[in-house]
């Protein structure tokens, strides 16, 4: 088992979450809606038609919240804002009860000794951006993404050092303009290029907004999922199935980010998108990049519009609930190539598994799998660090149980378990095991 003594003394420990997965609290003091409100209240979208609208009702009860952080010795918590909950349409005038909730989150969250992490955008764009042709697909969300950054900036700024713009632009890009099985429902290959194209643009010109509205010190960065793609079967088309994959999900929304130029396959798909200055608009030098990882991915060839498409883990592989392979080398191979690749600090953003364990007899839930799980994949971070990977922290998928998106309540990610009726906060054992990990006398 991995133990305190095999990371450095100023390793980050924390939780990430997401502000449509957690917070509730849908339609009260003057919140705007969602693609998600709008995408979950669709019948068919979400399973059992589970929607966000109470959540974990972390809205109410971020105080329980973040003692529960506190008592978990972690140092930071990664959090979004709901851009509908400060701009409720988006653009124009701001929603003060809104900011006034991420005012209160922020003191009682340095309060309890934990930083906050502020990450912009985790996929709940504004539902009137998005219903006036403002959203993804359009280049004309660029400013107002830039205007939402600067918003934030000028008012947590003197409190809030950590920034992130974007959670995973290649999963919600292509989950919900590519594939349509995320908000808002697009499926659509042009759709999911122009997507990618602005998402790129949007983060570029909002960390040069942040940088102009934030204190000298501010740390800022954005937060890309990335995920060895391999070939189901060792053919030429898979292997150039999985050369397109590797294209759409790790490069196309990391590269020019964090390089300045698309990557030679997604340059091509994206043709005359490109326009004169636009690679160059997209790159602005960043203090971290936040790592979310799960699994290795599988493709396989198929004549669609994509090139390829997903495969399922060999034969006889170790998965999860949510059918993901458990496999912390390809872990420890993603955090030494981005290290290497982007020559960035690396923060853990997102690590985690899905299982089922609710609370026995006594109310202790104990998910040792999922221990088992985060003992393992530290110990691919141990590994690589001693590989020469500048990895400086971890923050678990997820503090609490929470809405996971199409899949509804069904798979629970957190540390803490959520009874849904009641709202009741239980700590499981994966929450100890890090508490242990994360200070030098667990507090839990
Ligand atoms: C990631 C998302 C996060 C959560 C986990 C399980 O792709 O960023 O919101 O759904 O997967």
């Amino acid at each position: 088992m991995v133990s305190r003594a095999d990371f450095p003394k100023d390793f980050v420990w924390g939780a990430s979450t997401a502000s449509y997965q957690i917070e509730g609290a849908y339609d009260i003091d003057g919140r705007g809606l969602s693609i998600w409100d709008a995408f979950s209240a669709e019948p068919g979208r979400v399973k059992n038609g589970d929607t966000g609208n109470v959540a974990c009702d972390h809205y109410h009860r971020y105080a329980e919240d973040v003692a529960l952080m506190k008592a978990a010795n972690f140092g930071a918590y990664r959090f979004s804002v709901s851009w509908s909950r400060v701009l409720p349409e988006g653009r124009g005038k701001p929603n003060e009860a809104g900011l006034d909730f991420y005012d209160r989150l922020t003191d009682e969250l340095l309060r309890n000794g934990v930083a906050p992490w502020l990450c912009l955008y985790h996929w709940d764009l504004p539902l009137a951006l998005h219903k006036a042709g403002l959203g993804w697909t359009s280049r004309e969300i660029v400013p107002l993404f830039a205007d939402y950054a600067g918003l934030l900036a000028k008012r947590l700024g003197d409190r809030v050092r950590h920034w992130a713009t974007f959670n995973e632009p290649n999963m919600f890009t292509m989950l919900g303009y590519g594939a349509g099985v995320h908000a808002p429902g697009i499926r659509d290959r042009e759709a999911w290029l122009d997507a990618v194209h602005h998402v790129n643009l949007s983060h570029g010109a909002a960390v040069r907004r942040l940088r102009a509205d934030l204190p000298a010190g501010a740390q800022i960065g954005t937060v890309p999922n990335l995920q060895p793609v391999r070939p189901a079967t060792d053919t030429d088309a898979d292997r150039a199935a999985a050369a397109n994959m590797d294209a759409a999900m790790n490069r196309a929304t990391a590269d020019p980010v964090f390089l300045g130029k698309y990557d030679p396959i997604t340059h091509e798909w994206m043709g005359s998108r490109i326009k004169p200055g636009d690679e160059a608009a997209m790159h602005a030098p960043l203090d971290w990049l936040g790592l979310n990882h799960y699994s290795p991915q599988y493709s396989s060839a198929r004549a669609n519009a994509f090139g390829f498409r997903s495969a399922n883990p060999p034969e006889g592989a170790e998965t999860t609930l949510m059918g993901w392979h458990v496999a912390p080398e390809a872990f420890r191979e993603m955090l030494i190539e981005t290290s290497q690749r982007y020559g960035l600090p690396v923060y853990v953003t997102e690590n985690g598994m899905a299982d089922d364990v609710e609370p026995d007899a006594g109310g202790r839930v104990n998910d040792a799998a999922r221990v088992s799980y985060l003992d393992r994949y530290l110990g691919a971070v141990v590994e690589a660090r001693k590989a020469g990977a500048d990895v400086r922290g971890y923050l678990v998928w997820s503090m609490t149980d929470n809405f996971e998106w199409a899949m509804g309540y069904g798979p629970r990610f957190g540390i803490v378990h959520i009874d849904y009726k009641s709202l009741k906060r239980t700590p499981k054992a994966s929450y100890r095991f890090l508490a242990e990990l994360a200070g030098a006398t667990a507090k839990a």
